[in-house]
């Protein structure tokens, strides 16, 4: 299903960011409120000028859909990973194609619904100011706002991201699997200078929204990493085989908040995926984990700084890519179309 690759290939992030995920001082607050280097076309007041209420209009909305729908959050959270560690956060994941890349298999559980929130969340913003923010970057603020408004830490993202005009299938396996190893869990981020710290934070996404039976089913009557036979039972029940749709909690004790409760789990042995309970067994990570067990706010410092990190991933800036007038559809489709038709009627012509 999903296959690691330590290919280095265009996944290169700047010299500034690898300073980022070594902040040693672990003074959550203060980090929190610091601006970690970014790369170069990206800013921290990017729409200041031509859409000033930008993050408040995407902060508004999603106050309202997560009313409505809490798992909307983690799914939002998940989209923003599964956007940029496939080509970069250029929001390829939102195009509609037969294949595309949203319906690969590392992309099981890809809530529609809430890729239509980011679609609603384009149209209101463009509503008020016009094509100006990019699909890509609606991405990021989402996924920031599901954090913050599920109880995580608040904090800045760095904007002006374009939309690409293509997607890749063969990049979605660059996303790691779940009964991954640490070392293949670390060996799947290391090529983009993400270390262990940003790794075992990362995972901490996993302290909310859900997981389909076949993600974690080989799971169930594993010994090594350890699983905790009450979960073992209860997850039994839920999926009774391992093509079962049903979905269990990836947190078992705070299922909807963004905590640090997900690092809790792992110590009693609940974590639900091998790649999550591993990290409790494997000696590069077991300290970070304990680490953030006990210290939240050190969680939500280094889980911020590795969002800002991932952010960065391969954008495209200035005069590259564009701002997609629909999310599921790059503007040159139209035009590429028409071309495609006129081309094709030439050649039927030409062979007449
Ligand atoms: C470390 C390697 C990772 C693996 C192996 C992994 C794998 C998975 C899998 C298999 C699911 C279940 C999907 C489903 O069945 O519906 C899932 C859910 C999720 N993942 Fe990950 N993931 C990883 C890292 C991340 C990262 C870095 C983030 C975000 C920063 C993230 C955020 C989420 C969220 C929020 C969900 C719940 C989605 C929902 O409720 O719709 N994951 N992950």
């Amino acid at each position: 299903m999903w296959k690691a690759t330590t290919s280095l290939s265009s996944h290169s992030i700047s010299p500034g960011m690898v300073a980022l995920a070594c902040n040693p001082s672990g003074a959550s607050s203060e980090a929190l409120s610091v601006r970690p280097p970014i790369v170069n076309g990206l800013s921290w007041n990017y729409y200041s000028l031509n859409c000033p209420r930008v993050e408040k209009i995407v902060r508004n909305h999603l106050q309202k859909v997560f009313q409505q729908d809490s798992g909307q959050a983690p799914a939002l959270l998940r989209i923003f990973f599964h956007d940029c560690f496939v080509q970069g956060c250029d929001g390829s994941i939102l195009l509609d194609g037969s294949p595309n890349e949203k319906d690969q298999p590392a992309n099981i559980g890809i809530r529609a619904e809430a890729l239509q929130t980011i679609e609603d969340l384009r149209s209101l913003v463009h509503k008020q100011c016009g094509r100006i923010v990019s699909c890509s970057d609606l991405v990021v603020l989402a996924a920031r706002e599901a954090v913050s408004q599920s109880g995580g830490p608040k904090f800045e993202v760095p904007l002006g991201r374009k939309d690409g005009v293509t997607f890749s299938i063969s990049g979605t396996n660059n996303l790691p699997a779940p009964f991954f190893k640490t070392s293949e869990v670390l060996n799947a981020f290391a090529p983009r200078n993400f270390d262990a710290t940003d790794v075992v934070a990362l995972s901490g996404a996993h302290t909310f929204g859900r997981a389909h039976c076949s993600t974690f089913f080989s799971r169930i009557n594993q010994t090594d990493p350890p699983i905790d036979a009450s979960l073992a039972k209860n997850l039994s029940k839920t999926c009774p085989s391992q093509d079962s749709t049903n979905t269990a909690v990836l947190d078992v004790t705070t299922p909807n908040v963004f905590d640090n409760k997900y690092y809790v789990n792992l110590l009693n042995r609940k974590g639900l995926f091998t790649s999550d309970q591993d990290l409790f067994s494997d000696s590069r990570t077991k300290d970070i984990v304990n680490s953030f067990a006990s210290d939240q706010k050190l969680f939500f410092d280094k889980f911020a700084n590795a969002v800002v990190k991932l952010s960065h991933l391969d954008v495209l800036t200035g005069k590259q890519g564009e701002i997609r007038a629909k999310c599921s559809v790059p503007n040159t489709k139209k035009k590429s179309f028409v071309a495609s038709v006129v081309e094709e009627f030439m050649d039927l012509s030409g062979q007449m």
